[in-house]
């Protein structure tokens, strides 16, 4: 499928829920937090019919996000089920770790084909103040379940000025002897987030290098995401930057998002998009819907403007955990 700017979109991240056991200081409010309620939220058979839909458009990849996707109930069964898709050649989650554990051996025999895990700290308190919540200890087992059967496995580390920059080469030693790539996400400010505290990808490389000698680019195709790769010499995995405030790499992007109630949102920062549940639930046919599936890409933004907020509309008003990162 292409938007306007020739940009062919192949790629989609699918919010199962807005629902999550933990409450993250860059993704949600600690308290306040008003859940959709369940009649808003698309049921498995109107995901499955959108992908199925999306599928027949040109998409080949599916992401399944949240909220945390492993609170919602059967999430298994929907992985084989979209696996099952003729066309969808991958299907991936993105995930806290902490339901993994008990999940997992479930998610393995559906296919799943790769997991992306979110680590900020390798500090147990430090764990519970950017989390507010317990969990750690799951965390840490999530990630080896995962290396250990051999799926392809993700690191997510938010980089936070103040917060967890005392931490990066710990953490980035993990890629060391677990074949894992370690990704540092600079800070988005979405859902009017403070800004202040985004560390630019250069400036963690930078310690890096210094530590682990220049690190060379890593050519290996990891996942379909926006992160730029690099291996230090003797390391098993490998170190991932996402440069989302420093870098401009809109013009290459390949995804659009499904929200927990169906509204296909077209950019991370803009709340502009259609919602595919009212239509749906107004009667409309596969093809009507494919129709509105095509027209609503075609007009995907052009690029973010985190950077510069001023002036500019449209702008997502929900955190993170509405969106799915
Ligand atoms: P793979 O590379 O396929 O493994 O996935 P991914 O990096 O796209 O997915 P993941 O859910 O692990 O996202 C990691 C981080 O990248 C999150 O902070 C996302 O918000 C961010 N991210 C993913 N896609 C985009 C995008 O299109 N624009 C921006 N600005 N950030 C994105
Ligand atoms: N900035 C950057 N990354 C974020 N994530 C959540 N909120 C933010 C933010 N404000 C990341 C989490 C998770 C992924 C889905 O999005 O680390 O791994
Ligand atoms: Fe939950 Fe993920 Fe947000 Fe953390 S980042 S609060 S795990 S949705």
């Amino acid at each position: 499928m292409k938007d306007r700017f020739d940009r062919n979109i192949d790629y989609l991240r699918i919010s199962v829920t807005d629902r999550c056991n933990l409450r993250c200081v860059y993704c949600m409010p600690e308290e306040g937090v008003e859940s959709i309620p369940h009649q808003d939220v698309l049921t498995y058979e109107e995901i499955m019919r959108l992908v199925r839909i999306s599928a027949g458009l040109g998409v080949t990849r599916i992401r399944l996000t949240g909220g945390e996707p492993l609170v919602r109930k059967g999430i298994e069964n929907l992985v084989a089920d979209i696996k099952a898709v003729p066309g969808i050649e991958q299907v991936s989650i993105t995930t806290n770790g902490i339901l993994l554990p008990e999940k997992f051996e479930a998610l393995h025999s559906a296919g799943i084909d790769a997991v992306n895990i979110s680590l900020d700290t390798l500090d147990v308190e430090k764990f519970k103040k950017i989390t507010r919540r317990e969990g750690f200890e799951r965390v840490m087992e999530a990630i080896k379940l995962c290396t250990d059967a051999g799926i392809k496995t993700k690191i997510n580390c938010v980089a936070m000025k103040g917060v967890n920059d005392d931490e990066f080469l710990a953490i980035a030693e993990l890629a060391r002897d677990l074949p894992v790539c370690v990704r540092f996400i600079e800070f988005m400010p979405v859902g009017k987030n403070d800004f202040e505290k985004c560390v630019p990808w250069q400036e963690i490389k930078d310690t890096l290098d210094a530590s682990f000698g220049p690190m060379a680019v890593d050519i290996e195709p990891h996942g379909n995401g926006p992160a730029v790769y690099f291996k230090p010499d003797g390391f098993k995995g490998s170190i991932g930057f996402i440069s989302a405030m420093t870098c401009a790499f809109c013009d290459k992007c390949n995804r659009v998002r499904l929200t927990a109630e169906g509204f296909l949102k077209l950019c991370l920062q803009y709340d502009v998009g259609t919602s595919l549940r009212d239509i749906m639930r107004a009667g409309a046919t596969d093809e009507e819907l494919a129709t509105a599936i095509k027209t609503t890409v075609w007009n995907k933004p052009k690029e973010h403007t985190f950077n510069d907020y001023e002036g500019a509309e449209d702008i997502e008003e929900n955190s993170m955990s509405r969106i799915g990162g």
